[in-house]
């Protein structure tokens, strides 16, 4: 589905239950006065909305909406689920979560259910009925919000019982289960299904197979939880978009691809997680993910209102960058601006959280930031139609993503635990961002003929299918880059023998037969000015040739990045982990080898983030000024920022210009005075 609002959303969870009426009545005027035109309503209010069991008091949320709505305000309409009330809990505490340790979780935070309880999953289909059936026609909605942010797992008694049922549903019999676990290795061997558990707490390591089964039911059974309650929705004749607001990975609990799938449109949650400039590239991360799972415009349902939260410390956002990173959303697709929270708490366990209104008020600096955020908004707000294609990006290069690599190498004992997939996903990213390449992220199996290169970053376990899609890819004409500690295992994390990467051997051709991992810190030179860390191997050539050879270390003399023809492509490996800078280097170089030139010339050297976002009519060139000097942009188009013509438009240092071209034209940067 292309999800396009008339307009582009802006606004964010406003929780009226924790004000008085005056209060409601000032935030609807500022609401008007800085152009906010929609409302997250109910994502924590489920003891307000049903106070004891089955009653349903819903009279003072209508009050709200309807005011809103006579506001010019609409609204997402959360179901409350999760934050069960703790007469919830008292009842039933056998819903309540269990940890991997067994100790069960007490109400007094959020987040606090056992997903596959039965109980749990009646009181959410119930709230989520009654919100349909008395909201669901009403004129100011704009979409349901169902739940927010999955992601508690649960190892109690009810989730064993499901995951034991889950278990069946994919492996069938207890051979096969047993043989896909290696449960031979340390006495595992299951003779009942009933003796199969959620990995809880043991002596020592867990079967690494059992862990990636489990999460990977944790998060089909939060998807079933969250398609019961969007069946009742449905089920009451309520026919508006729905979805859910994933959480933007720091920590991953589901398996987007698939969730995507459910969703009307696809939703985040990003709260950057550094103050530098590294924020600028994790937004672009943010958004191209996200842009990628759903395929077309999605909604950023929440970002941070006034800082950024890194480290223990609060720091606050300054008024340009605010602008530029909404803007940075919208520009990688994003229909909306829409952040937590409206009104700062003035209790409660965020208190010190941002808000759009801070505990300073409306007349307050931050707030002039909002109003100039949304007067921007305005002003781009024909960047939401889609165009007929319903691609919103041109990006030729893809990033293979799955949560199986995130999940595999969770696993503890891996040859170097200090690797993860994020870190390697986003180096990856960030290298191309640096390059002022754009790229999408790419589902396994999916086209890709589209794409020049097609980056395969610690997708350690992969099937045959993938393998084979990725050599199809390759004989097409296309580039791929398969990274260390990818294609190793079958999908139950069991190592394919005869040499690394067992899966891309043929395409790669090598094989890699040894491991040898570096402390921390310590980087091995690969000549040419590239350095490795963490991880090298020794690699054999069959069909491939070196790129580049270990110059140190235990593999010296051997190739630590190859290439090889495979039909009318190539396929590049890339044996260690490449340091940043050196990162940023092979990717740029591999973009000009593949013939990719960054969006808008010039804008690299001057610091700035450009993205074209494809329109109905038009295309779209953000430019987002993280540089330091005003820049001139020459060419055709029309900014619609400042309404000025582009030709001679100057951009000051930390400014954003939105030029709407002629689809395919494109504009120059230069600095200014040069
Ligand atoms: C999440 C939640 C919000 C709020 C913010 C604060 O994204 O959805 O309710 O807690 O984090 O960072």
């Amino acid at each position: 589905m292309t999800y396009t609002p008339s307009t582009i959303l802006f606004g964010g969870d406003y929780n009226p239950d924790q004000w008085d009426a005056a209060t409601v009545s000032e935030d609807i005027e500022l609401m008007k006065r800085a152009q906010v035109n929609t409302a997250t309503i109910g994502v924590f209010s489920w003891s307000k909305m049903e106070p004891r069991e089955g009653v349903y008091e819903l009279d003072w949320l209508a009050d709200v909406l309807d005011r809103l709505h006579a506001g010019g305000i609409g609204f997402f309409l959360a179901t409350p689920t999760a934050s069960p009330p703790p007469w919830f809990t008292v009842a039933y505490p056998d819903a309540m979560p269990v940890r991997s340790d067994g100790t069960r979780l007490s109400h007094g935070s959020r987040d606090t259910y056992a997903v596959s309880a039965p109980a749990y999953r009646a009181a959410s289909r119930g709230i989520a009925r009654a919100l349909a059936e008395r909201f669901g026609g009403h004129p100011g909605l704009r979409g349901w919000h169902i739940h927010n942010e999955y992601g508690t797992l649960d190892y109690g008694p009810h989730a064993a019982l499901a995951f034991r049922a889950w278990l069946r549903a994919k492996y069938g019999t207890l051979e096969a289960l047993n043989a896909a676990w290696w449960t031979a290795f340390w006495s595992q061997g299951y003779g009942s299904w009933d003796e199969i558990l959620p990995p809880r707490d043991t002596q020592y390591l867990h079967n690494p197979a059992q862990a990636i089964d489990f999460r990977r039911f944790s998060s089909d059974e939060m998807l079933a939880a969250y398609t019961e309650q969007f069946d009742e929705i449905r089920a009451s004749g309520s026919m508006a978009p729905a979805t859910t607001n994933f959480m933007l990975p720091t920590w991953n609990h589901l398996e987007q691809w698939a969730w995507s799938d459910a969703q009307d449109v696809v939703s985040i949650d990003h709260y950057l997680d550094s103050r530098g400039p590294d924020g600028d590239t994790h937004v672009a991360y943010g958004g191209d993910l996200t842009r990628s799972w759903g395929g077309g415009p999605w909604l950023l349902m929440e970002q941070n209102a006034t800082g950024i939260s890194a480290d223990g410390r609060w720091y606050t956002k300054s008024s340009d960058r605010t602008i530029r990173n909404s803007l940075g959303y919208i520009a990688r697709g994003s229909q909306s601006s829409l952040f937590f929270q409206w009104r700062q708490s003035a209790g409660g366990s965020e208190q010190w959280h941002g808000g759009l209104v801070p505990h300073a008020g409306g007349s307050s600096r931050a707030f002039a930031t909002i109003e100039r955020l949304g007067g921007i908004l305005n002003s781009i707000r024909e960047v939401v139609e889609p165009p007929a294609d319903g691609r919103l990006s041109d990006a030729e290069v893809g990033i293979l993503w799955h949560a199986d690599g995130w999940w595999a190498l969770e696993t503890p004992q891996m040859p170097n635990d200090a690797l993860t997939y994020s870190d390697e996903v986003r180096s990856t990213h960030r290298a191309l961002w640096r390059a002022g390449i754009e790229t999408d992220f790419v589902r396994p199996g999916a086209p890709v003929d589209r794409y020049r290169v097609l980056v395969v970053p610690c997708l350690y376990p992969m099937s045959e299918a993938t393998a084979a899609w990725l050599s199809d890819y390759a004989s097409a004409g296309g580039t791929v880059v398969v990274s260390y500690l990818s294609g190793v295992s079958d999908e139950s994390l069991q190592i394919i023998g005869g040499g690394f990467p067992g899966r891309l051997r043929d395409l790669l051709g090598i094989m890699s037969e040894q491991i040898d991992v570096l402390a921390p810190h310590e980087t091995v030179d690969l000549g040419e000015g590239l350095a490795g860390t963490e991880w090298t191997e020794r690699v054999n050539l069959l069909t491939a040739e070196a790129l580049h050879v270990y110059q140190e270390g235990s593999f010296a003399g051997l190739p630590a990045i190859t290439s090889n023809v495979a039909g009318a492509g190539r396929a590049i490996y890339v044996s260690t982990k490449l340091d940043q800078s050196s990162r940023d280097r092979f990717f740029a170089d591999i973009a000009v080898q593949a013939g990719l030139t960054e969006t808008v010339p010039g804008a690299v050297s001057a610091g700035v983030e450009a993205v074209r976002r494809r329109g109905r009519d038009a295309d779209y060139l953000f430019l987002l000024h993280h540089g330091d000097a005003p820049i001139i942009v020459d060419g055709e188009g029309v900014d619609l920022v400042s309404r000025e013509v582009s030709s001679g438009l100057t951009v000051e240092a930390g400014e954003t210009a939105v030029i709407r071209v002629d689809r395919g034209h494109t504009v120059r940067i230069r600095l200014d005075g040069a």
